[in-house]
């Protein structure tokens, strides 16, 4: 099967099987099946987080479930379960519609509802750790249903426990808990002056929503026009005594608040910008020019030279700051 479709980089890689599976209650014994049959398995939402170096030499699984129940309305409250295939942005939608809030800022992130806690997807100031209750996933460690809560889960910057150990857990559904009424956050860079701009005064949660969509549609390229798995490499974490010596040689460098005090984040855009890579391109494999963390494929660029120009691009940012990036999708068929 052809997974040109099913990766929003658009590279052609193919597996030897896909299995879509609608109810995860079958997943047991599709499974059993499958580990006669042999050869590995690898999930798959929707590809936006994956490069596809390689072909998958086994079965593609893709849990198709898109339902969405309110388990749970209270006066504050309400605890809602999305089957792993749900779109993440039309939950968001869903949820706004509902008059529930909390994933506002994270409008318009594409990807399934079964992906968003592999690597806690975040934006503008929010990440969906703080949001989720429940992880409801087969353990293929134990061969059982395992309901994860949200400290198992692990969340961090870009990370948790399925991001640290792949394809132990295969995700049916996630529950999140989300407010009838929150602080709408509006720190990040560029929320409140889109609101201005669009004439909002006392903005709601579905305000700050539309504020993000725009925002996102200005930098970020729509996949469908010109493949891209969003941010390539994540933010470096690094010690505060190493930023301090960089600020000396770069007073520009943009930086942020870490998890741990002791360390700062740095903005790996303005560094690869500042190494001249924004809009670069070779044959179909580009950087795109309207932001320097997105790789793009401009139209029949293979994963191993969308692959070969990542290190080219994190080798010039360790020569010039010394520091380190890392991917951020997960790469399919090759090693970082
Ligand atoms: P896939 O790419 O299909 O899979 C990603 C990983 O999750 C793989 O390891 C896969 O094996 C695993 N996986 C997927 N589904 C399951 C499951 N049900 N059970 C177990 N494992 C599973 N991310 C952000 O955090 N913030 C952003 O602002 C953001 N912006 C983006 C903008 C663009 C234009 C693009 C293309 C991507 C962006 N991303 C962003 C990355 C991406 O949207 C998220 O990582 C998203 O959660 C991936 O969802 P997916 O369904 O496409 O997962
Ligand atoms: N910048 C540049 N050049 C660019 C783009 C950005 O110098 O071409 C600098 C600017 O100083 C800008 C700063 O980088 O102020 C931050 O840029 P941006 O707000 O776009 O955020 P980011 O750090 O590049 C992160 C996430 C995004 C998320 C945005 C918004 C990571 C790896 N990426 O990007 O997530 O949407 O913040 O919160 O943390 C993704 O994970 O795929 C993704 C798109």
């Amino acid at each position: 099967a052809s997974l040109r479709a099913l990766n929003t980089f658009h590279v052609q890689a193919s597996a030897e099987r896909l299995l879509e599976l609608h109810a995860a209650a079958a997943l047991p014994d599709a499974l059993a099946l499958h580990e006669v049959a042999g050869g590995p398995l690898l999930v798959l939402g929707s590809g936006s987080n994956v490069l596809l170096a390689d072909d998958v030499a086994g079965t593609v699984l893709v849990f198709t479930d898109r339902a969405i129940d309110i388990l749970e309305h209270r006066a504050d409250h309400a605890v809602v379960r999305a089957g792993a295939g749900v779109g993440w942005h039309a939950l968001v939608t869903w949820s706004l519609q509902h008059g529930l809030s909390g994933l506002e800022n994270l409008a318009l992130i594409p990807g399934t509802a079964g992906a968003a806690p592999i690597q806690n997807i975040g934006a503008y100031g929010a990440q969906v750790g703080e949001f989720i209750q429940t992880v409801e996933a087969w353990d293929r460690h134990e061969a059982d249903w395992v309901r994860l809560d949200n400290e198992q889960c692990g969340f961090a910057y870009r990370d948790s426990v399925f991001k640290q150990q792949p394809d132990r857990y295969l995700i049916a559904a996630i529950e999140l808990r989300l407010p009838l009424l929150h602080d709408l956050r509006m720190e990040y860079a560029g929320i409140t002056e889109e609101l201005q701009a669009q004439g909002v005064e006392l903005p709601s949660a579905v305000d700050v929503a539309n504020a993000v969509i725009a925002i996102r549609r200005r930098k970020l390229p729509d996949p469908d026009v010109l493949g891209n798995a969003g941010s390539f490499f994540k933010n470096p974490v690094i010690a505060q005594e190493q930023v301090d010596v960089l600020l000396q040689s770069f007073p520009d460098l943009p930086v942020y608040p870490a998890e741990r005090d002791d360390q700062r984040k740095l903005s790996a855009a303005w560094m690869i910008e500042h190494c001249g890579w924004k809009g670069f391109r070779e044959g179909d494999a580009g950087v795109a020019p309207t932001h320097a963390l997105v790789l793009v494929n401009h139209g029949n660029a293979t994963g191993a030279e969308l692959l070969a120009l990542a290190r080219r691009i994190s080798a010039s940012v360790l020569e010039t700051f010394a520091v380190a990036i890392e991917p951020e999708p997960r790469l399919i068929g090759a090693q970082w």
